[in-house]
């Protein structure tokens, strides 16, 4: 089955997603199916909100960006109840787009080292320290289990910039060569 990626706009991105519980119904095929969803659309991450469902699930596949950042080389995985635990306040400003806001990429600050917590697809626990461009990517998908996109984190300025941008994606004026959800406000759906 081929999941839409729900797109700015739609509610569900803005709901604060459920703890998973053990025994959720067919959660290997979802992530599979998550996987391919992401790799269809080109991204290294895909949070559940983006597919319509409001759960505590991320899928990540840096590997693509390890060129550039090679701490993402081989890193896939699937994160059940991730937590993140900030080691280093610091953050350093990188551009950020995201599978949700097609056409839209703006600079945003994170820190660059965290401890994550997380469960696998066998509900088995893990810990482990992350750094640079992987450390953003999980806070970046992590973001979208509180109902938050990457612009939230954008100046009102650079906002108001993007403004018509946005106004595109949720009223459906936009174009997309992945299959997509439009939010309820758009004319197409
Ligand atoms: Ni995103």
């Amino acid at each position: 089955m081929k999941l839409p990626v729900y797109l700015y706009g739609h509610p569900v991105l803005r709901k604060t997603a459920e703890p998973l519980e053990a025994g959720y119904p067919d959660l290997k095929q979802l992530v599979d199916d998550m996987f391919a969803a992401m790799y269809e659309s080109e991204g290294v991450g895909l949070a559940a909100p983006q597919i319509g469902k409001s759960i505590r699930l991320v899928v990540i596949d840096a590997d693509p960006v390890a060129e550039s950042f090679p701490e993402c080389a081989g890193r896939k995985f699937a994160l059940i109840n991730p937590e993140i635990e900030i080691l280093d306040g610091d953050t350093v400003s990188r551009p950020e787009g995201c599978l949700s806001l097609p056409g839209i990429s703006e600079n945003v600050p994170r820190v660059e080292h965290i401890r994550l917590r997380w469960l696998d697809t066998d509900m088995q626990a893990h810990e482990e320290e992350i750094s640079g461009y992987l450390a953003r990517i999980v806070q970046h998908e992590c973001d979208h289990l509180e109902g938050k996109v990457f612009i939230d984190h954008i100046s009102a300025i650079r906002r108001q910039l993007i403004r018509r941008k946005l106004n595109d994606i949720v009223t459906g004026k936009v174009a997309v060569d992945y299959p997509v959800r439009y939010a309820p406000t758009a004319r197409r759906r």
